[in-house]
């Protein structure tokens, strides 16, 4: 976690040795203390600005020696973009390239303002400027045997009024939590699946809940074939590694409130089975547990937040390998509560796993609302890229809700149809229904299909299969997203939580 602290301090005095300051596009009047600063180089700042060098464009910054004649060794110039385009994105986007930028020149302590005159939020500018540090800043490194160079360790925010700085502390906090929780998913989804089994997520999640005082219950093989959780079971086959369900309860509201369930498939590795993949990307398979990581990062911040709601975070974890001992096409399972499913396509196993436990939340929790998370198509992929996740539901009100979280948060949604033609195409011959309609409307007909499952409970699915990860030929990349996996739905989950209230029967 970045050291961040807040001062009133005159930005030319700082001690650190960056001083990044923020300017809107096409900048011609420079805020006082960037003014005094300017005076102080000899114009540096005004002469950048009417050169084409740098003109406040978002994603852009221009490095300033100041040769003793400010406090920091340099002056960072960092671009919001245009007035009429700012929003909180733009401070995460440009905090991450400044933090971006420090770390790749080596220097442990920086400090940062806002000299764009934009009269923003400052408590949304200071959550969106510590998201986009903590974010960008974050790197997988368990596998590298040579330490990479010294990572920033400070960010000094600077603001013009000491009342402010003592207001804004606790925003920073508040921030830090749900990056911690963002990161700890993040790790989760990296890890190479063989070191990332089921057993290894529970155990994970098993400290979660002994370091934030969360219950922990645990469905094994044994207690996962006894409540008929077919699904589950049948997935987990071809592989060696048992799966195992991860219940994990947060109380923070009242003892008699319906809790609100957040699902997250967690195959922490999706060859297909029988259905096998091609091997090109293959790779990327080991995020097919990012909904899982993603659901007990956001419990573990909602707790540390000490959100007033009773929550419950459930996870299947399950591997899906070809064996001789796997599941196959033409299969039929019997999922919880005693649907059944005729398997199609042992490639389309997150809908079957997420079919248990998702009937088993509605009867034993009773929730207000249950949203699930999951990394479930790669139609939603090519429906909508990296740059929104796919958004299902049964209620109006729960999917406004979400949609909302999501601007917010930055981590964009975008709503899809399940209109009941759509269910016609997921219809079996044998069984209820089966768990592939082919090619068309795929990220859709996945949805339906879980849809089955939670009768009339308010139910929110968004499908993170084109956001949970940056591939590595990922197109142009968020400075605060950078390869790897994203986090996605934890700063989302958390927003929806925040503002909580309850839906309209
Ligand atoms: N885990 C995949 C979906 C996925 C694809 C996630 C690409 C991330 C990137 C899922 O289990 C899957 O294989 N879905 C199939 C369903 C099909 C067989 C009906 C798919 O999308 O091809
Ligand atoms: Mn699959
Ligand atoms: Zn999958």
């Amino acid at each position: 976690m970045l050291k961040v602290s807040i001062t009133s301090v005159k930005p030319k005095d700082v001690d650190a040795t960056v001083l990044v300051s923020f300017l809107l596009e096409d900048t011609t009047y420079l805020s006082q203390p960037l003014q005094e600063i300017n005076e102080l180089l000899g114009n540096g700042v005004m002469k950048a600005l009417n050169t084409e060098v740098f003109k406040g464009k978002l994603y852009t910054s221009f490095l300033i020696y100041t040769a003793g004649k400010i406090k920091p060794d340099y002056l960072l110039l960092v671009g919001l973009g245009p007035k009429q385009d700012l929003t909180s994105e733009s401070f995460r986007i440009a905090s991450a390239e400044a933090a971006q930028r420090v770390s790749s020149l080596g220097f442990q302590r920086y400090a940062l303002f806002d000299s764009s005159l934009s009269g923003f939020d400052e408590r949304k500018m200071v959550e969106s400027v510590v998201e986009g540090a903590e974010l960008a800043l974050y790197s997988f490194n368990r596998y590298k045997s040579r330490s990479e160079k010294k990572s920033v360790e400070e960010l000094i925010l600077i603001v013009d009024q000491d009342w402010k700085a003592a207001q804004l502390k606790p925003v920073v906090e508040e921030t830090q939590k749900v990056c911690e929780g963002v990161k700890w998913a993040r790790d989760i989804a990296n890890m190479p699946s063989s070191d990332m089994t089921p057993s290894l997520v529970l155990e994970e999640a098993k400290k979660v809940a002994e370091k934030f005082g969360l219950e922990c219950v645990v469905l094994g093989l044994e207690e996962i074939k006894n409540l008929g959780m077919g699904g589950i079971l049948n997935v987990s086959k071809g592989s060696k590694e048992e799966p195992k369900v991860v219940i994990l309860r947060y109380r923070g509201g009242k003892a008699d409130e319906k809790p609100i369930v957040l699902v997250g498939k967690g195959v922490t590795f999706d060859s297909g089975g029988i259905s096998l993949k091609p091997s090109e990307k293959m790779e990327e398979m080991k995020y097919d547990k990012s909904g899982a990581a993603a659901v007990i990062g956001a419990i573990q911040s909602a707790a540390d937040l000490h959100l007033p709601l009773n929550l419950v975070a459930i996870a299947p974890l399950v591997e899906n390998l070809p064996s001789g001992s796997a599941y196959k096409p033409g299969d039929v399972i019997k999922h919880y509560g005693g649907k059944t499913s005729e398997v199609v396509n042992t490639d389309a196993e997150g809908r079957l796993i997420l079919a248990d436990v998702l009937a088993y939340a509605v009867e034993r929790e009773k929730p207000q609302a249950i949203i699930d998370l999951a990394t479930l198509t790669g139609a939603c992929v090519v429906a909508l890229g990296s740059q929104a996740s796919g958004l299902f539901s049964n209620n109006e009100a729960l999917l406004n809700k979400v949609k909302e979280a999501a601007d917010v948060s930055g981590e964009r949604v975008w709503p899809l149809p399940l209109w009941k033609e759509y269910f016609d195409q997921i219809k079996s011959e044998v069984a209820d229904i089966k768990n592939s309609g082919g090619r068309s409307a795929g990220a859709i007909t996945a949805a339906a299909f879980l849809s089955n499952f939670v009768n009339t409970t308010p139910w929110a699915h968004l499908d993170i299969a084109g956001t949970a990860y940056t591939p590595e030929d990922g197109t142009k990349v968020k400075p605060y997203t950078p390869k790897g996996a994203t986090g996605v739905g934890v700063r989302l989950l958390i927003n929806l939580l925040k503002r909580w209230t309850p839906l309209p029967t």
